[in-house]
């Protein structure tokens, strides 16, 4: 039996990370104490993931109703009420959040409440009291980065935080940084009818992902008439009589009444005492080797400060990963480039695998094929009147390696495109299977079926 304050896992942070290698260590039987300061679930589910996707929606029936004539219904947009808005979003959030509660409950997990530091390789104490682990799994997650030079008031220029709680729709915007948060909110904002403008130092947005999908990603929010300036550096905001101006590399200045910084996320792992105990930290994230052990006694590590996608579902892999681990059932190793990506912007971006030049890079670019479906020619996405298309990578004579998805619910189809990279599927193996019609899940399909040299709806 345990002795009071000593568990087979002390876990340090409750996000994606921490909760899941607490609800599956929980399930294998072994004692946890999951340690956090603010509230049960992290980031995601209180100022990332879900909030965000509750505006996204409440934005896509905001262009639903705007573009309603095209489909012949007549709606007029009256307006955004945020106070409605924000009520839904909290609402949505507040129902998981009790939910998790339960869970956590249920399954008798020891909840610390308060600020923890890692006091000696087995023990993190919080308030003076001391929580000791026969394991350690740190979980602490990250915070917005802001560069030199930019301060960030929570009035005139704000974090992702911060702009999930506005009151209102700003009338301008400008969005610093054109990755994922910077392309989802300026997605939003613009639906609520907001003028905005992305600033991005590289050449193209969404740079991450495959360089046909930025390009389409583009195309798509010039006809939304959202602004973007990409390849040139910030230099500096200056506030206005009513907003900011930012300066960007050459002199040119943007104006608008907020400013969102959007510039990547860093690990929270400063004062923590992870140092101090040995364990070894890059640029402020944690190392660790491929089974997430940091090489310091018997200390993990999970989530957003291990060096690699800052992704929830990431998070909830590693959880369990590590949890599996220690009760010592042999967990296969976490492969990130099978882990599915979406960006749920308007087009949405969905991703596996690797891009194109990431495939040319790792096999040679004479044994790369490539085939790209246009949504043109998928009978549900007409009727959804979207456009984008799928994109598929395969070694020559192997399996596919890549899947890129843009256009509207592309999201939902990265859970076929993540089997077929992780069973590594050949594309004649997957043009066997009968894809419903219709659907846009027929638009994997049919690339498929043009990959193996058998295409229906389009040109091999
Ligand atoms: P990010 O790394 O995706 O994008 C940051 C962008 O800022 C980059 O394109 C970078 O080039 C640009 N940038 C950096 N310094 C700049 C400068 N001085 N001037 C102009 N541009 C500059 O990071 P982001 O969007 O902040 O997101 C943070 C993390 O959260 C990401 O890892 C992301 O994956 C995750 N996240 C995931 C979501 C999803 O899965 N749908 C949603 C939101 C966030």
């Amino acid at each position: 039996m345990s002795q009071p304050n000593t568990f087979d896992i002390v876990i340090l942070g409750a996000g994606s990370g921490g909760y899941a290698a607490a609800l599956r260590a929980a399930e294998l039987g072994l004692t946890v104490a999951l340690i956090d300061k603010a509230e049960l679930g992290g980031t995601c589910l209180h100022r990332g993931c879900i909030p965000t996707k509750a505006l996204l929606h409440a934005a896509e029936l905001a262009d639903q109703t705007r573009e309603s004539e095209q489909f012949g219904v007549k709606a007029d947009l009256v307006g955004i009420d945020m106070a409605g808005v924000n009520s839904y979003k909290d609402g949505v959030v507040g129902r998981l959040y009790k939910g998790l509660q339960g869970l956590l409950k249920q399954d008798k997990i020891t909840i610390v409440q308060g600020a923890g530091k890692l006091v000696a390789q087995d023990t993190v104490e919080v308030d003076g009291q001391r929580y000791t682990g026969r394991n350690v799994i740190l979980a602490t997650g990250s915070y917005s980065r802001s560069l030199p030079g930019l301060e960030v008031d929570g009035k005139r220029v704000l974090t992702s935080e911060h702009a999930l709680k506005l009151d209102r729709v700003p009338s301008s915007a400008i969005v610093l940084g054109g990755g994922v948060i910077g392309v989802e909110f300026a997605s939003v904002w613009k639906s609520f009818g907001a003028d905005v403008t992305i600033l991005e130092a590289l050449p193209r947005l969404v740079a991450a992902e495959d360089a046909d999908i930025s390009k389409q990603v583009e195309r798509a929010f010039r006809k939304r008439k959202i602004n973007f300036k990409v390849g040139k550096p910030f230099e500096k905001v200056e506030h206005t009589e009513n907003g900011v101006r930012a300066t960007i590399q050459g002199g040119e200045t943007v104006e608008a009444e907020i400013l969102l910084v959007a510039v990547g996320r860093g690990p929270t792992t400063q004062d923590l005492g992870y140092e101090q105990q040995g364990v070894r930290l890059d640029r402020g994230f944690v190392l660790t080797n491929e089974r997430l052990h940091t090489g310091v006694g018997n200390i993990y590590a999970v989530g957003d400060i291990v060096p690699g996608l800052q992704l929830a579902h990431r998070g909830f892999a590693q959880g369990i990963f590590v949890a599996e681990e220690i009760a010592g059932l042999n967990p296969a190793v976490i492969d990130e480039a099978g882990i599915p990506r979406v960006t749920y912007s308007d087009p949405e971006v969905a991703s596996v695998g690797l891009t194109e030049e990431k495939a040319k890079e790792k096999y040679g670019a004479d044994k790369v094929t490539t085939y790209n479906y246009n949504l043109g020619g998928n009978g549900k996405s007409q009727i959804l009147k979207t456009q984008g298309f799928v994109k598929l990578i395969r070694t020559v004579d192997g399996p596919v390696v890549g899947v890129h998805m843009v256009g509207a619910r592309m999201g939902e189809l990265v859970s076929e495109a993540q089997l077929i990279y992780n069973w590594e599927a050949f594309p004649e193996e997957v043009a066997q299977l009968v894809h419903a019609h219709p659907t846009q899940s027929e638009a994997l399909g049919e690339a498929h079926l043009a990959l193996a040299g058998k295409p229906l709806h389009a040109h091999s």
